[in-house]
């Protein structure tokens, strides 16, 4: 029984983190992983992930599916701190952790002194002497988990930037603090930040991939229960074009939704799918090109090679699509090990992949 599309609200979610714990599927694995090392008393934990991929929607969703007594979670976002005085970050910090203590915990925090930037500026270490101090009194003595979502480490390391102290002067707190533990999220492949690695070699990590199937045609299929079916070739339509990438499927469906509702139908079929391929490609525009800006440059490079030879193939209706690599050459691209290694990993990221030419096209024009 299916009720009526007619008047209902996309239910979709397109580019903002998704903050709803019944809006957000799959990661069962990376919260496992995360529960487990914490419970071995792993104090940093790293993940990555590529641009739109879930980073910030895993960080907010750990206290919803991390369910550990002794442990606490704050989510913090660190965008845009990079480039200031790290006695301006910590400040911002504190006060980001008693707004979320107030707000998410409904904990008492009025009494809690922040140290001024300034008093931060000459000692760092009144953040961990005065306001970590009184803050583990305010938890009860629990572990203080912070989730810090991603830090924009790119760009000019001017001398007392966060960019370059904030970690290292974080590794010391950690070390210094029994209870102190910290998850950040990196939007790059952790080989690309050394700084990082260095600092925390021996910190387990994982990469934020490609949903799993099962999670993926729930995400499909569950925010429409009961008001809209697809067809299971339809949805094998859609895993063709996203490959479970959650952003790319959440566009596809947001745009297969708003046309059955515009023609009060209820079902969805391949069809149906394959005609919106080009609005959902307009819509996540913006997600597209941030993906594509988002790679290293001789994974560009490779990704472009791919759409040129998925083009030519689409063009003579071939099956096989040339090998990228044999496209630079043509242009004269000589094979360096870097675009030899960067097909390797577009390929261990599963954003590229030796596929008929029906199901490339999507990501041929990425
Ligand atoms: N687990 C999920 N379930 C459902 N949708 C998801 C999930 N993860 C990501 N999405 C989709 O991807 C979009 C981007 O998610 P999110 O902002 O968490 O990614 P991100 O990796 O932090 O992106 P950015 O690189 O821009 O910071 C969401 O708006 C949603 O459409
Ligand atoms: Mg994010």
């Amino acid at each position: 029984m299916t009720a009526s599309i007619t008047g209902q609200d996309n239910p979709y979610i397109i580019g903002v983190p998704i903050d709803e714990p019944e809006f957000f599927f799959g990661r069962e694995d990376l919260f496992r992983f995360i529960k487990d090392n914490l419970k071995q008393n792993a104090k940093v934990i790293l993940l990555h992930g590529q641009r739109r991929i879930g980073k910030s929607s895993v960080l907010l969703q750990v206290h919803n599916f991390v369910q550990l007594e002794e442990f606490l979670f704050v989510f913090l976002s660190l965008e845009g701190k990079s480039r200031k005085p790290v006695s301006d970050v910590l400040y911002e910090i504190a006060s980001e952790i008693l707004e979320y203590l107030e707000d998410e915990f409904e904990l008492q925090v009025d009494g809690v002194r922040i140290p001024s930037k300034k008093d931060l500026q000459k000692e760092q270490g009144l953040f961990s002497e005065v306001f970590l101090g009184q803050i583990f009194e305010v938890i009860d003595g629990k572990n203080l988990v912070l989730l810090l979502d991603e830090f924009d480490v790119f760009g000019e390391h001017s001398q007392d930037t966060a960019s370059t102290h904030l970690f290292p002067y974080l590794k010391s707190l950690i070390d210094q603090q029994k209870k102190l533990f910290i998850i950040p999220v990196v939007g790059r492949r952790l080989d690309d930040m050394p700084n990082l690695l260095g600092l925390f070699h021996e910190a387990p990590n994982l990469r934020i991939g490609l949903l799993q199937k099962p999670n993926a045609e729930r995400l499909i299929t569950k925010p429409v229960q009961g008001v809209l079916e697809y067809q299971s070739d339809a949805i094998q339509a859609i895993m063709e074009l996203s490959a479970g990438h959650p952003y790319f499927t959440q566009i596809i469906c947001f745009v297969l939704f708003s046309k059955a509702r515009e023609e009060e139908r209820s079902l969805i079929t391949r069809e149906d799918v394959e005609n919106v391929v080009d609005k959902a490609i307009e819509i996540g525009e913006v997600g597209l090109a941030w993906f594509y800006d988002g790679l290293p440059i001789p994974e560009r490079v490779v990704f472009s090679a791919v759409a040129e030879a998925q083009q030519v193939a689409t063009g003579k209706a071939e099956l096989v699509v040339e090998d990228p690599l044999t496209v630079l050459r043509k242009y004269g691209v000589i094979q360096t090990k870097s675009l030899v290694q960067a097909g390797g990993r577009l390929a261990g990221w599963g954003f590229v992949d030796l596929l008929e030419v029906s199901d490339a096209k999507l990501r041929s024009q990425l």
